[in-house]
């Protein structure tokens, strides 16, 4: 009887159809062919008005039979599929706490700020104030006001930056411009620090100014255009040699080990007088002598001295009653001292292998 064959047939396709297919969508579409509205096993049970009166009970026991098998077999699927796409949906979203974290970089702060607040704090612990003052300065509190003559060579435009004034161009102002000479300057010098904060300050004062320095100068393995000094300052009743020679002493001991030596070494400072050079013995031979230390021994690492009578004056502060002792020491000079810097042009590059050897 064909219309049996035709139900074994729907029936057997359809299980096989039905265990292939892969989504849920897929699936619906199978149940519709068969069992929706103009399914292929809808139609044969809408024909059986169509059979002789023995066909019918057989057909339509069997087409009954095909339908529940049918409808099982789609059940037992969409539940199959069903799980599988909340698995996958699940596993999509997850948070995969087994997968290793990515790690923040963590920055450091750079070897010559290190080294500034290394200083800050030796003088922080002897009672120091840290100051501060502004990169662009003047003619005034740079040289003049530090006791520097008209005709210092220091102010030359070949050993500082001068900063064009171009609002104005009176005749004056642009003859001064033609020797790139103006009353305001990049600091050539922390020193101008000492000045302001004596304006602003009654003795007594210990302070510390930390800060960058300009200077004409092309860079090669012993200048740099543009570096860190820190400038100290005493002014206080009684102060001597003594207590500058203490106090630096105190700091190197503090910097590069108990065990180096100092030498003072008589030098001219227009602001300071007397005046000195401090060197420190060379960490790389001991004193003994080596290509490091240009086989003398030592090795520079500030400019010191007593606070200028006239820089005093400048200040309004009676030289009778008080008197004082400034340094300025190089940033760079001490990294490159202690750590035996071949070229200080690595200090200014962004060169993570050399820079991570700090952090
Ligand atoms: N300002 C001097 C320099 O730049 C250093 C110095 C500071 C010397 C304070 C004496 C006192 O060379």
């Amino acid at each position: 009887m064909s219309v049996l064959h035709n139900l074994d047939r729907i029936e057997q396709e359809a299980l096989l159809d039905i265990t292939q297919k892969q989504t849920l969508e897929e699936l619906d579409q199978v149940r519709v062919a068969l069992i929706g509205k103009k399914g292929s096993l809808t139609q044969i049970l809408r024909s059986m008005n169509t059979l002789t009166v023995e066909e019918r009970p057989k057909v339509g026991k069997r087409a009954n039979e095909v339908q529940r098998t049918i409808e099982g077999a789609l059940a037992e699927k969409k539940e199959e599929l069903a799980a599988k796409e909340l698995e996958q949906r699940i596993s999509q979203s997850a948070l995969d706490i087994t997968l290793p974290g990515r790690r923040q970089a963590h920055g450091a702060r750079h070897v010559i700020s290190q080294i500034v607040r290394e200083i800050e704090s030796i003088f922080i612990g002897l009672g120091y104030t840290v100051e501060t003052g502004p990169y662009v300065e003047t003619e005034y509190y740079n040289f003049t006001s530090l006791n520097a003559p008209q005709d210092h060579p220091s102010r030359s435009p070949r050993d500082t930056f001068y900063i064009e004034d171009l609002t104005e161009s009176c005749d004056e102002k642009s003859a001064f411009s033609a020797h790139l000479v103006s009353d305001v300057l990049l600091r050539t010098q922390t020193s101008p620090v000492q000045m302001r904060v004596m304006e602003a300050q009654e003795p007594p004062i210990y302070m510390l100014s930390p800060g960058r320095v300009f200077r004409p100068d092309t860079p090669d393995a012993n200048h740099l255009p543009q570096f860190t000094q820190i400038e100290g300052l005493v002014v206080d009743k009684g102060i001597t040699f003594a207590d500058l020679k203490g106090t630096l002493d105190h700091m190197t001991r503090a910097l590069f080990g108990q065990d180096r030596k100092t030498r003072y070494r008589p030098h001219f400072f227009p602001f300071t007088e007397p005046s000195c050079e401090v060197d420190v013995s060379c960490g790389v031979c001991g004193g003994n002598g080596c290509r490091f230390c240009n086989h003398t021994g030592w090795l520079e690492i500030l400019g010191a001295g007593m606070v200028d009578p006239n820089v005093l004056a400048y200040a309004k502060i009676d030289a009778d009653v008080y008197s004082g002792f400034a340094f300025g020491i190089g940033a760079e000079r001490v990294a490159a001292l202690r750590y035996n810097l071949p070229d200080l042009r690595l200090l200014t590059t962004g060169d993570m292998r050399f820079l991570k050897q700090f952090s």
